[in-house]
């Protein structure tokens, strides 16, 4: 019988989940508190969303979970280092995340700051060893791709930069504006992870660009779906402080269009990612139609 959505996501995290400790040894030593501060971040529950999507990608081209396991791993570190800096008194000053105290309040600032950095710079090395691939040449198209989706050209970091910039001069806001934030600040490391498993795959140029494609609409959906949640959520769930876009002035789809018009955006998009999909992969794509499906419908 094959599994529903969820159980395969469930079933993948646990797998995942029973891996990552032995990427973070503990040493004991003074300075490992940094280390137990990137750890208690990573292994704070999580979607593993990412790492799920690098591996389905992978699945595609006959890749198995070992084979995606530390690009995975190396997405995840440097998604949570997103999160523990996003979360920062001088970001978004957040308490909760994961439904646990933030990094910061764990911790403190400074540590927190420390492991964001760790967190990043671990990511690469991950990807830089060759257990990650035996070809250097996919290892390097790895770490090229995840520094220009992380980045400030155009990456995640122009994305939040551009965030704390709507917030601050909303009379500079438009439409354009606001689409180009949301697809930085999350879209690129979506699309990465999608990108990472072709590349693993060794995909036709036909097949990188349709997952490409996919990613980037799964991607904006994700964010909006993001926003939506802040409104209409259920803390429990989300484990997250909710009603905080709206208190910070921050511009998202839903201070944009309203509610409903984000609705169907999100929507479109998603119809979109799977009429692309299946034109390209037919069956065999049939759990990343149902992971964008999941997107929009997730409560967390
Ligand atoms: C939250 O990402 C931050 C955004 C990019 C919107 P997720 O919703 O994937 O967070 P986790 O990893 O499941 O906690
Ligand atoms: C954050 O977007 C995106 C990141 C790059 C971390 P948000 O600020 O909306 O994410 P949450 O709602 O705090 O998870
Ligand atoms: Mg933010
Ligand atoms: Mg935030
Ligand atoms: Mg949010």
């Amino acid at each position: 019988m094959s599994m529903t959505f969820k159980e395969a996501l469930a079933s993948y995290t646990e797998e995942f989940n029973t891996r990552l400790p032995e990427f973070f040894p503990l040493s004991g030593k003074p300075e490992g508190r940094v280390v137990e501060a990137m750890k208690y971040s990573v292994m704070n529950g999580g979607k593993r969303l990412r790492p799920f999507l690098v591996n389905e990608t992978g699945k595609l081209f006959g890749k198995s979970f070992e084979e995606t396991l530390r690009p995975a791993v190396s997405l995840e570190c440097l998604h949570s280092y997103s999160l523990i800096h996003d979360d920062l008194p001088a970001m978004d000053n957040d308490d909760l995340r994961r439904g646990k105290p933030t990094c910061h309040k764990a911790f403190d600032e400074a540590t927190a700051i420390l492991a964001g950095d760790g967190l990043l710079t671990y990511a690469f090395e991950i990807l830089s060893d060759p257990k990650t691939n035996l070809s250097t040449e996919i290892r390097l198209s790895l770490m090229a791709l995840l520094s220009n989706a992380a980045g400030a050209f155009n990456g995640m970091v122009a994305g939040q930069m551009l965030d704390l910039y709507a917030e601050r001069a909303p009379e500079n806001n438009s439409e354009t504006m606001i689409k180009h934030i949301e697809e930085m600040k999350t879209g690129r490391l979506i699309r990465y992870a999608c990108e990472a498993g072709a590349v693993l795959g060794g995909a036709s140029p036909a097949e990188l660009q349709t997952l490409s494609d996919y990613a980037r609409k799964i991607g904006i959906a994700f964010q909006i779906a993001d926003d939506i949640l802040d409104v209409e959520g259920e803390q429990a769930l989300v484990g997250k402080t909710l009603h905080k876009d709206a208190a910070q002035g921050k511009m998202t789809f839903v201070s944009l269009y309203g509610l409903d018009k984000a609705k169907q955006l999100e929507q479109t998009c998603i119809d979109e990612a799977k009429q692309l999909l299946t034109r390209q992969f037919g069956t065999k794509a049939q759990t990343l139609c149902a992971l964008a499906d999941f997107i929009i419908t997730r409560k967390y």
